[in-house]
């Protein structure tokens, strides 16, 4: 039987990812690299969205890349590449972009959130024109699964209603892909308001566990997490909101189940259980921080991986890119 394919990818606007992106989306990442076909990329011109420093951005897109080599992305299984390298998503964004309703794209949740927040003068076109990019990231590589946070549920089913319309309109083209979801681990919350989404964009850092924190900086952050009304260690969605998000992350993490852990944690405190979670966070974090930091003293390796994965992205996606421009009577 062929392999199945898999795409997914992360933006470089941040110096380090955090917890949420972890457990939601790059351990997912990993774990099917090794029975599919996967890629993966770091979506810079997605970054752009925001406005951000050259230099910066430049910093921070190589350090995403090294901070996937380091979560355990083997870019010898994996296509890993950066978004700017392959030009077909541009290319193909257009053409999405022109069969896509406004109104369409105006419902799109992540948009509406980020433009009131900003304000019309502040946002861009590029943020609403967004979902239709990452359309065309994704069916460029006609992969059966999308690994993905429930933040992206909604531009997924944006990208199979434009396939399918696009199909339907000239001819089948595109694969309908699925997002993969991993229900419990889906949404993780920030540590100080735990029915929030834990995000980069928080006014406050308090509540985010990042990826290349110090090991004092997460356990601080674990320590002053907000708990809940009462004692008892027990997983409660609605009554426990903050219990149960220091729950999903101990156990995606140590493999233990919810219910182990509860009985482990029988009779002892929020304290000692918010300095049990801290201690496996940082078990499985420290290691990737420094391996981060080894990657990043040989830049020319980094770009080198880059390099091999833009040339094999760009094989499929420019095959891709072919059948849909003929499809679409482009001479
Ligand atoms: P981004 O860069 O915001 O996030 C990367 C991945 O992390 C997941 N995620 C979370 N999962 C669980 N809990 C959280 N608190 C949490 N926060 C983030 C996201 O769902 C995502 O899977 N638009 C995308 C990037 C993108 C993309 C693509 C994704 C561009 N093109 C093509 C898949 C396929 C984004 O902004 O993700």
């Amino acid at each position: 039987m062929s392999k199945k394919r898999v795409l997914s990818g992360i933006q470089p606007t941040h110096d380090s990812f955090h917890l949420g992106n972890y457990l939601g989306a790059l351990k997912q990442w990993v774990e099917l690299q090794t029975d599919n076909d996967a890629y993966y990329c770091v979506v810079d011109l997605h970054a752009l969205t925001v406005e951000t420093d050259p230099k910066l951005l430049h910093q921070r897109t190589l350090l995403s890349a090294a901070q996937l080599i380091a979560i355990g992305i083997d870019p010898n299984k994996s296509t890993l590449f950066v978004q700017s390298h392959v030009p077909a998503h541009n290319q193909l964004a257009w053409v999405f972009e022109c069969i896509t309703g406004f109104g369409e794209a105006s419902r799109m949740t992540q948009f509406k959130d980020k433009s009131q927040k900003g304000g019309a003068e502040r946002t861009n076109v590029g943020l609403f024109t967004y979902p239709i990019l990452q359309a065309a990231d994704i069916l460029l590589y006609q992969p059966d699964f999308v690994p993905v946070g429930e933040d992206q549920r909604q531009h997924v089913e944006l990208t199979r209603d434009i396939a399918e319309r696009f199909n339907k309109r000239f001819g089948k083209v595109f694969n309908i892909p699925q997002a993969q979801i991993i229900k419990s681990l889906a949404k993780i919350n920030d540590l100080q308001d735990p029915t929030a989404k834990m995000s980069k964009s928080a006014s406050s850092m308090a509540g985010v566990i990042e990826i290349l924190d110090t090991p004092e900086a997460t356990l601080k952050k674990f320590k002053s997490s907000v708990t809940d009304d009462g004692k008892e260690i027990k997983f409660d969605e609605k009554l426990k909101p903050g219990i149960s998000n220091l729950l999903t992350i101990h156990s995606a993490l140590s493999g233990k189940s919810i219910q182990s852990i509860e009985s482990e944690f029988a009779g002892k405190g929020y304290g000692d259980f918010k300095s049990a979670v801290a201690e496996v966070v940082i078990a499985n974090l420290e290691p990737i921080a420094k391996r981060t930091q080894e990657l990043m003293s040989d830049r020319a390796e980094l770009v080198k991986i880059l390099e091999v994965g833009a040339q094999r992205a760009n094989q499929v996606a420019s095959e891709t890119l072919k059948s849909a421009y003929s499809a679409i009577g482009l001479i």
